[in-house]
């Protein structure tokens, strides 16, 4: 069956659209010339979105549902939105599938999962009732994959329920199971397993990995996947503080390697280490692909950042999907999925040349909705820095500046948006430069840049504010002279 946009849907889809073109226009005489609601990530047409969450390839769609707040471009009490795609970057959006209705969700609707279950699609999420100190899971059925009939609590923690929630299931070894995220009562971050032989009735089969003080006081949005027959766990630890280059937001998502299989514990080979090294990601969860491919998304923002977006009524934005694997050392590669090469329309700008310290590569066109493919020869190159620009001018402060810096073996990014409250301030992530290339894939969206390194060894991605003259594209060599080779592609996602 194919997953394709429904034409009133569609007519749902322009009513928005035009609604936000008028709010962008109203925006636009207010301030200036701002264009930010990206064009190939997933979106709320308005409201405001956080976590993804029950990600699930379905009856032929990919669905996303995610934390959502439709009556506000703030944070508030979470719905969760639902939105379909038969590619993972054209998204139409559904009605809202779960609102707080019950004694046990009247506080909110937070993060979980779905699962295929005889052919229904089967939510299990965290329902938030007392002010926020209970939390208790519970299960939402769909017979039409749009509408969902609640079926009540399922899991309850015995002690303290005040830190109890996003549920991760999956089946195997004829089982369901699940993964939680827990706090432990001295404060310390956890993961709870459970597991269930109808998906209603579950028992509890003790802690799958815990933290101690260096990683937190709460693990969030646990994900448990087998790749390579290593199983990966991932968390979004909350309270880890800042260690040099690493830990630098607010909260942390990352993933330990190791070994389990059901009646066994969990034992890890590699401890946390953290995903993506940007300003602005969290709450990652995946799911299969029907070719197997694991894919990944997450929530390219931070708490407590500024999300200058919502002056134009809309709050927070998705990553690109990234097909995940893992090396034979071990570590965690991430590539954008190959469904976004298809949409790469004309390029728009090719070179293949040696810049020197006093010239200065620019891009013919503005950078809104693009792909930035280079490769770095360091084989004819000698200089001590390389730097990239997003910016109305190199010289100008404002704006993005990529920094490979040959002393620290490292690649920076520096982002600055005064004007929205956004200070200077760089992340940064260890690279290897003492081979012989460096690329950079680098995807630039209305306000989102994502840098892949060398085919998905690190992957650094922020939310950022550019108005529609500050996107010129520039690099340079400091003091020297580099090797280049760049192609750059407007990124076109059809009914968008
Ligand atoms: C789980 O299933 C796998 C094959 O799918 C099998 O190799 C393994 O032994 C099973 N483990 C248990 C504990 O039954
Ligand atoms: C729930 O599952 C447990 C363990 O499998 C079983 O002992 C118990 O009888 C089940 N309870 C119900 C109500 O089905
Ligand atoms: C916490 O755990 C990490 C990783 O297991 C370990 O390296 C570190 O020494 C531990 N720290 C403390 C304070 O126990
Ligand atoms: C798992 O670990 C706990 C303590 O960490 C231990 O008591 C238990 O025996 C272990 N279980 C298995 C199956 O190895
Ligand atoms: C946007 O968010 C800021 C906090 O970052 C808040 O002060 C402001 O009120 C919000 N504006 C709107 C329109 O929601
Ligand atoms: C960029 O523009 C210049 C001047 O118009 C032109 O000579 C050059 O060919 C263009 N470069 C590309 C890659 O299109
Ligand atoms: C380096 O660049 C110079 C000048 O363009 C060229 O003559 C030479 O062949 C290049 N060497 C290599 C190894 O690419
Ligand atoms: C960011 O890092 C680059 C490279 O090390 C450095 O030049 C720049 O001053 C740093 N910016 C800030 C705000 O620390």
């Amino acid at each position: 069956m194919e997953c394709l946009l429904q034409k009133t849907e569609m007519k749902l889809l322009s009513t928005w659209l035009v609604l936000l073109i008028v709010n962008q226009a109203i925006s636009i005489l207010k301030t200036e010339e701002v264009t930010w609601h990206p064009t190939y990530h997933l979106a709320p047409p308005k409201g405001w979105i956080n976590d993804p969450n029950g990600l699930i390839y379905h009856n032929g769609c990919y669905h996303a549902f995610f934390q959502y707040n439709p009556e506000n471009n703030k944070e508030g009490t979470k719905y969760w939105g639902h939105a379909r795609s038969y590619d993972m970057l054209n998204w139409e959006y559904l009605p809202i599938a779960l609102s707080p209705s019950l004694e046990d969700d009247i506080n909110g609707i937070f993060s979980g999962s779905a699962v295929n279950i005889h052919g229904k699609l089967v939510l299990i999420y965290t329902g938030v009732s007392d002010n926020f100190n209970k939390q208790r899971q519970m299960v939402a059925i769909s017979s039409d994959d749009v509408n969902f009939e609640k079926r009540g609590v399922v899991i309850i923690k015995d002690k303290d329920e005040s830190n109890f929630r996003d549920p991760k299931a999956w089946f195997q070894n004829g089982s369901w199971w699940v993964v939680m995220g827990s706090q432990t009562t001295d404060k310390l971050g956890e993961v709870l397993l459970y597991s269930s032989n109808d998906f209603f009735n579950w028992t509890y089969q003790g802690v799958l990995a815990g933290g101690n003080e260096s990683l937190g006081y709460m693990w969030e949005c646990p994900d448990f996947f087998t790749i390579n027959g290593k199983q990966i766990l991932v968390v979004s630890p909350q309270g880890i503080k800042q260690d040099g280059f690493n830990y630098q937001n607010l909260y942390q998502t990352g993933y330990f390697v190791g070994d389990w299989e059901p009646g066994k514990n969990y034992t890890i080979k590699k401890g946390f280490t953290e995903i993506d090294h940007g300003h602005d990601f969290y709450a990652s969860q995946s799911f299969l692909a029907p070719d197997g491919r694991r894919i990944q998304i997450s929530w390219l923002d931070m708490w407590e950042s500024v999300f200058a977006e919502n002056v134009t009524g809309w709050s927070g934005m998705f990553t690109i999907p990234r097909e995940i694997s893992l090396t034979d050392s071990g570590d965690l590669l991430s590539k954008p999925i190959r469904e976004i090469l298809e949409k790469r329309n004309q390029n728009t700008d090719i070179f293949d040349t040696i810049i020197s310290s006093n010239q200065m590569l620019t891009l013919n066109n503005s950078v809104f909705s693009s792909e930035i493919l280079i490769e770095f020869n360091f084989l004819n190159s000698s200089c001590q820095a390389i730097q990239l620009f997003l910016k109305e001018e190199p010289t100008i402060d404002e704006g993005v500046v990529l920094y490979v810096d040959f002393e620290l073996n490292r690649l920076f990014m520096e982002r600055y948006y005064p004007k929205y409250g956004l200070d200077k301030s760089n992340r940064s992530v260890a690279i290897d430069l003492s081979l012989s290339k460096l690329s950079l894939d680098i995807f630039v969206d209305s306000s989102s840049i994502e840098v892949f390194v060398n085919d998905g060894v690190a992957v650094m991605s922020s939310r950022i504010y550019p108005n529609n003259n500050q996107r010129k594209f520039s690099v340079a060599p400091v003091n020297g002279y580099v090797n280049i080779s760049l192609i750059s592609y407007d990124i076109v996602v059809k009914n968008q």
